[in-house]
């Protein structure tokens, strides 16, 4: 598996990273042209955006934006192949996200992981956020969340942002 740089996908792999992505999190982006329209819009010069290709194969992607400056990186978007997760796939693109983020002079680097699926995944979902928060994100349980995989690379929950998927659905910071 390699780590490259996004801008240099042909046509086939940039199709291959949108797929992922409409496949992996439809809720954000419904379609193949909805997750290709996102590629495009994050291509830009000021962004960085990795692959992971495997025999000329995209595996999985992600990307940092600068923010505050560039002070601050969000890392967005973060998607590996279904077939192809809990092999190191995401923790060598986050990896080599944040060694980036790191070069250009970042200082920060966040997420924002909507807990919006279903009923909600984690226990933060379907609780008031307004009684207790420091409480309950030092209780905090990941559930079947993504956000269990940002707690294994490290990352602390800074904050959440109450109902931002709709009624009980924040996205955690
Ligand atoms: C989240 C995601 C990128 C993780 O990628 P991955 O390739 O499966 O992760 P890795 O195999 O590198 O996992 C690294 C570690 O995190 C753990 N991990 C991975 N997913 C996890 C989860 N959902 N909950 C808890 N731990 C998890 C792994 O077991 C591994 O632990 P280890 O180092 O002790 O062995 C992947 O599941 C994915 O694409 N999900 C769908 C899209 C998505 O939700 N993206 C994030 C949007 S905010």
């Amino acid at each position: 598996m390699k780590i490259i740089n996004m801008a240099q996908l042909n046509k086939t792999q940039i199709l291959q990273a949108a797929q992922m992505l409409t496949d992996s999190i439809p809720i954000g982006w419904p379609t193949l042209q909805d997750a290709l329209a996102e590629i495009n819009e994050l291509l830009k010069p000021e962004n960085t955006l990795l692959a992971a290709v495997e025999n000329d194969i995209v595996i999985g992607w992600g990307g940092i934006l600068p923010m505050y400056n560039g002070n601050v990186f969000e890392l967005h978007p973060l998607v590996v192949r279904s077939d192809r997760r809990r092999q190191g796939v995401g923790k060598a693109i986050i990896t080599a996200l944040e060694n980036e983020a790191r070069k250009q002079g970042g200082l920060t680097i966040y997420a924002g992981a909507d807990d919006e699926r279903g009923n909600g995944e984690t226990s933060l979902a379907n609780v008031d956020l307004f009684d207790d928060l420091p409480g309950k994100i030092k209780n905090f349980s990941p559930g079947t969340h993504q956000s269990g995989f940002y707690l294994k690379m490290g990352y602390k929950i800074i904050g959440v942002m109450p109902d931002a998927n709709g009624i009980g659905k924040p996205d955690i910071y």
